[in-house]
């Protein structure tokens, strides 16, 4: 059962909006004069992904994927497979995957290369939180708003068991069991 008395507050609403802040500020830098496609990895990245979008200010459509690499399980298991794909054609387009953390590499390692192969001008990856120190296969992430500690968080899109993506702020598990 979800206990937020063992919620700690890791990042306030006003970090992490500060965070995209500057992200959005290097997007709109490196992208001035082209159009972008914004894939977000459903359903973590939700809410990182509509505040972000409200930031950029170059021409963007915006497409989701769901893969299953977790379930309901704290690791990755490492085979990743797609529950949704994008319906969008993205052959001469510049494509940024909007992640909300990475852990292990291997969800985006996946995503990467399949929409790789699909024909881009570019794909590169941007994430709010990178846990690099657990980092098992290289991607290259372009974009990082904080590299933080090796902690289970949620809150703001990122959940326990499904549930606390809702919560504005990102907390750690002071009891992670
Ligand atoms: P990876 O494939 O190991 O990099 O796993 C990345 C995915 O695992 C993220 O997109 C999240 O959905 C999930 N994840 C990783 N760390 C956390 C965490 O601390 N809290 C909640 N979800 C997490
Ligand atoms: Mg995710």
């Amino acid at each position: 059962m979800l206990d937020e008395k063992n919620f700690t507050k890791y990042l306030s609403r006003h970090e992490i909006d500060a965070a995209i802040q500057v992200i959005a500020e290097q997007i709109n830098r490196d992208y001035a004069g082209q159009e972008l496609v914004l894939v977000g990895v459903l359903k973590g990245a939700v809410l990182f992904m509509s505040d972000l979008l409200r930031q950029i200010k170059v021409p963007t459509e915006i497409e989701f994927v769901r893969l299953s690499s977790y379930g309901k399980a704290r690791t990755s298991s490492g085979t990743v497979t797609i529950l949704k794909d994008i319906q969008a054609d993205i052959r001469n387009k510049h494509v940024l995957i909007v992640e909300e953390i990475i852990d292990s590499g291997r969800t985006l390692k996946f995503l990467y290369e399949r929409l790789k192969s699909a024909g881009p001008l570019s794909v590169e990856i941007v994430t709010l939180l990178d846990k690099s120190s657990k980092r098992v296969v290289d991607v290259p992430v372009k974009y990082i708003g904080r590299t933080i500690e090796d902690q289970f968080l949620v809150g703001y899109g990122l959940d326990l068991e499904e549930y606390s993506r809702n919560l504005p702020d990102i907390y750690y598990l002071k009891y992670p069991n």
